[in-house]
């Protein structure tokens, strides 16, 4: 990997008033003044905002995990921790329990759902490891997983040799399937990516078929967040059956995994800037985006929606 780039790349995102120490309760309120700001300038161009925003993280994923060639890495999202301590534990196979809170997170949405002999479509499948995740054990009779990134493809075209699993690139503004093809659709942790929301729950509506399930996750600012739930609440094809904000979620399975991955890094890197680096990317506990969770600056929400018979 190019640290530099990377390095500029974080930095470019986290902005300027992350890099000046400040007082968490005046951050919140400078940070809400500048969310007001764009809320102005942005009603009047609303779709400048969008296009910068969603292009610039799929700039991220791409220079990040298009370089990164370690075959372990299999999941790319910030995990979920069950906050009920009586739950049931999920059960998984040890060669899956390293990736514990990622899988955890894709169980909270999939397990609403029974997918048993279904064709379930995954949208931004990153490196795969969800779509395997569901294969193997919500055993859809097809599981298929669209990515834009090629590198991601081609690693899980690789990596993936199970039956009933398959890969192919393809934007989820466009996706390449027939309309009401497909029973269930699920999406964690990419849309942000996505320069038209509309556009892509119009494709999802479009493939799904009527009763299937769009089972769905992502982050944002509060007004972001508020600005999805709408959309999603009044969508005519869509309806939502049930909103979860699962920031408090999100927040513990980073803090649960932090020590371990704190532990990788300190093998892998000796300079403080590189493990400072890597610990921003991860969202370690007390870096910079762990704190925008922990502070509601950023909230993570999942959602339930069904295809609806317009007839
Ligand atoms: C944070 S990763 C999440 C991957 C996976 N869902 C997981 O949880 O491991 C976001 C993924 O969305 C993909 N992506 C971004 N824009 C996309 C688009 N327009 N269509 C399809 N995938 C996209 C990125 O390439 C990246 O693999």
């Amino acid at each position: 990997m190019k640290l530099g780039q990377l390095e500029a790349e974080v930095k470019s995102r986290k902005g300027f008033w992350m890099n000046i120490k400040l007082p968490r309760k005046l951050r919140q309120a400078l940070l809400s003044i500048k969310d007001i700001f764009r809320l102005i300038i942005y009603s009047v161009f609303p779709r400048l905002e969008d296009i910068r925003k969603r292009r610039g993280w799929r700039r991220h994923y791409d220079r990040i995990f298009g370089e990164v060639q370690d075959d372990f890495l299999t999941f790319m999202n910030w995990g979920y921790a069950p906050l009920d301590k009586q739950q049931e534990v999920l059960h998984l196979e040890p060669e899956d329990e390293p990736w514990r809170s990622s899988i955890q997170l894709y169980h909270h949405l999939t397990s609403q759902v029974d997918l048993r002999g279904l064709k379930v479509l995954e949208v931004g499948c990153g490196r795969g490891g969800g779509c395997n995740f569901i294969r193997r054990y919500s055993k859809p009779s097809q599981m298929i997983g669209v990515d834009l990134m090629k590198a991601n493809i081609e690693f899980c075209s690789n990596k993936y040799a199970i039956d009933g699993l398959s890969f192919r690139q393809a934007d989820a503004e466009a996706l390449p399937f027939d309309d009401g093809s497909i029973d269930v659709v699920v999406n964690i942790e990419s849309s942000h990516c996505y320069p038209d929301l509309d556009r892509f729950y119009r494709e999802v509506a479009r493939v799904l078929r009527i009763g299937g399930f769009f089972l769905y996750a992502d982050f944002g600012s509060e007004w972001e967040m508020a600005k999805l739930k709408h959309i999603l609440n009044n969508h005519y094809e869509l309806s939502l059956i049930r909103t979860q904000d699962i920031t408090a979620n999100v927040v513990e399975a980073l803090r649960n995994c932090s020590a371990q991955k704190k532990k990788m890094l300190l093998k892998e890197f000796q300079d403080d800037k590189q493990i400072q680096f890597f610990s921003d990317l991860a969202r370690l506990e007390g870096s910079w985006g762990f704190n925008r969770f922990r502070d509601r600056m950023e909230v993570y929400f999942s959602f339930l929606l069904q295809r609806v018979n317009l007839g």
